[in-house]
């Protein structure tokens, strides 16, 4: 293997457990109304910006296809995704402080989750 196709491995590694880091927690926690748990997800959100600019440096450098339409609306569904998980977390923080329920965090919760979700099957349907 040389070693821009370790690179590839590697962010392509990051980038699959940075979208289970959302989309898992989303399926055990979809039908919770509060105490939600934001921290694996956000995480997860940020390795899926990090990583996927990563993998198209990759592609560009090692001269393979790079869809830019598709890569453009991957971008914008995962920063939707990351302004969600941020909007939950403040949300949820206020509540907390406030000592109300964070039942205010659920609909983004699902924004992001669907938004996952969402870009999984553009990254595998959009050929
Ligand atoms: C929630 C956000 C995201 C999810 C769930 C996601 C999901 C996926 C999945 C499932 C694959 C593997 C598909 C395949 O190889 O057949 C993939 C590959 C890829 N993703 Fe993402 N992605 C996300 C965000 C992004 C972003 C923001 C970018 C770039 C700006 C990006 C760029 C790429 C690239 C270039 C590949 C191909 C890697 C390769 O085989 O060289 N992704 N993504």
């Amino acid at each position: 293997m040389s070693p821009l196709e370790i690179a590839r491995a590697v962010l392509l590694i990051a980038h699959i457990l940075g979208l289970a880091a959302i989309i898992g927690p989303f399926i055990l926690q979809v039908r919770t109304k509060h105490d939600f748990r934001f921290a694996p997800m956000l995480i997860g959100a940020i390795v899926q910006v990090v990583t996927g600019v990563g993998l198209v440096a990759v592609r560009e450098i090692g001269d393979l296809d790079v869809n830019n339409a598709k890569i453009g609306v991957k971008m914008a569904i995962a920063v939707i995704v990351l302004v969600a998980l941020i909007v939950a977390v403040v949300r949820q923080r206020r509540a907390v402080a406030a000592g109300t329920s964070d039942r205010v965090s659920l609909p983004w919760m699902h924004v992001a989750g669907a938004g996952a979700i969402l870009n999984v099957i553009v990254a595998v349907a959009w050929v």
